[in-house]
């Protein structure tokens, strides 16, 4: 087992590129499942998780072949619907296939993906919203069987919660649904319109995405087509925070300004200065970090929860109080323990918010990753903290952040992984 050795306390400082989007590439190598042919997709960050999926195209019968960064899916042959317990639960995201089965089989058989680290995580959205478009659904020992012998039929459809999954889900089954789909209080995430603008590439017709009400009607044919991904918003928040919390100056290339628009305001209450253009921002930490008054998360255009651990780490060395609010899963607070094992003052409470009362350093100790994005912030304390620390069970980090200490080491840090 990897584990990450940090000797922290060195300023950050110097220019990154900005990789491919984690919660884009996912969902749209799903989409070159049900899209006809040789999907070339480009910008596509090395991850655990694209290895998962990439497992399972293959699995379903496509043909995938990688270069660089770019991943290229033949579906002509794919005849397979079913996916294999082992495979969902490499990832919870594989759930995105079965809306793509749906649209090109017209069956899926998958397995529940269950909970996971940061809450309970169901499904409810997604099966209910499909059995509305005619879908049959049995579900047997946490195996879901999905089958629509008329067709899915396009319908109305109202999400009590603007998920992201499901709206993906939705939008894949429907893309050759018989009539048009309406989606109201739809997911709004920067992700939902990337994976809409390659599927409007395949021949797809769907309007409306980024927005909270889309429009899909049902074509005849989706045929394969190129693709660039949408750079990571949340990765750009890790260099914004590591810039942060080690007094430095970063500078993201491909950093999509208007993507970080809920994020940057947090990082200038903090006294960061941040300069941007429509592809890059340039950060810069104040001499001392300064509390970030309250942040509560939510669906976006609001903060993204996924960044939440990174400005929790910057509160806990921000002078004063800091308040911040959990609102879209449950669990997202495990890796606070961790930190309090690095010195900071947190207290949690009902699991959902979290009050840091900011202390003069950090220091190095010996911790765990809970999960992808606690994990990255823990690497972040690990930066500024002195003396080492040592972070285990990284292998959650790598489904969302490969090479994090390549990446890192570039901007300055004396981070390595070691084995055992
Ligand atoms: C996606 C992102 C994840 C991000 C999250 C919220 C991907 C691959 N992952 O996850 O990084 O943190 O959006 O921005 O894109 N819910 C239900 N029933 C459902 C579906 C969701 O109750 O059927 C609840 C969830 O438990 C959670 C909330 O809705 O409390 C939001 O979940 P959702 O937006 O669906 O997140 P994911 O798509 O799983």
């Amino acid at each position: 087992m990897k584990k990450l050795i940090i000797n922290g306390g060195r300023r950050l400082c110097g220019e990154v590129n900005l990789q491919g989007a984690k919660n884009s590439v996912l969902p749209i190598l799903a989409a070159a499942a049900a899209a006809d042919g040789i999907s070339v997709i480009h910008n596509c960050p090395h991850l655990s998780d694209v290895d998962a999926s990439i497992k399972i195209l293959r699995h379903i019968g496509c043909r995938v072949d990688i270069e660089n960064e770019t991943v290229i899916v033949d579906s002509t042959d794919a005849s397979g619907w079913e996916i294999p317990e082992a495979l969902m639960r490499e990832m919870r995201s594989s759930i995105i296939f079965l809306g793509a089965l749906l649209s090109r089989f017209g069956r899926g058989t998958v397995a529940a993906p269950g909970g996971c680290e940061i809450g309970l995580r169901p499904i409810d959205y997604h099966l209910e919203a499909f059995a509305g478009m005619g879908v049959e659904i049995n579900e047997n020992g946490g195996i879901i069987e999905c089958i629509c012998p008329k067709g899915i039929c396009g319908r109305r459809l109202s999400l009590n919660f603007p998920s992201v999954g499901a709206t993906e889900n939705i939008i894949l089954a429907s893309i050759k649904a018989k009539g048009e789909t309406v989606i109201t209080n739809a997911a709004r995430e920067p992700e939902i319109k990337d994976l809409a603008d390659f599927l409007n590439k395949c021949g797809a017709d769907i309007r409306g995405a980024g927005g909270s009400i889309i429009t899909i009607c049902g074509v005849e044919t989706i045929h394969s087509a190129e693709h660039s991904v949408i750079p990571d918003r949340i990765i750009a928040s890790t260099y914004m925070a590591a810039a942060a919390c080690t007094g430095g100056k970063i500078t993201i290339n491909g950093a999509e300004r208007k993507h970080l628009a809920p994020i940057i305001p947090v990082f200038e209450e903090s006294g960061c200065s941040v300069k941007s253009d429509e592809n890059r921002i340039e950060i810069a930490a104040p001499e001392k970090l300064r509390r970030i008054r309250y942040v509560k998360t939510m669906p976006y255009p609001g903060f993204p929860t996924d960044s939440q651990s990174l400005i929790t780490v910057m509160a806990s060395i921000g002078k004063g109080t800091s308040v911040i609010s959990e609102s879209i899963f449950e669990n997202r607070f495990r890796f606070v323990p961790e930190l309090i094992r690095m010195g900071a003052n947190i207290r949690v409470e009902n699991g959902c918010l979290a009050i840091a009362e900011g202390v003069e350093k950090l220091h190095g100790a010996n911790v765990a990753a809970t999960d992808l994005r606690g994990g990255t912030a823990l690497v972040v304390a690990g930066l500024c903290a002195e003396g080492e620390t040592r972070i285990g069970k990284i292998s959650c980090i790598y489904r969302g952040f490969y090479d994090i200490e390549k990446y890192f080491s570039s901007l300055g840090a004396d981070i390595r992984s070691v084995n055992g």
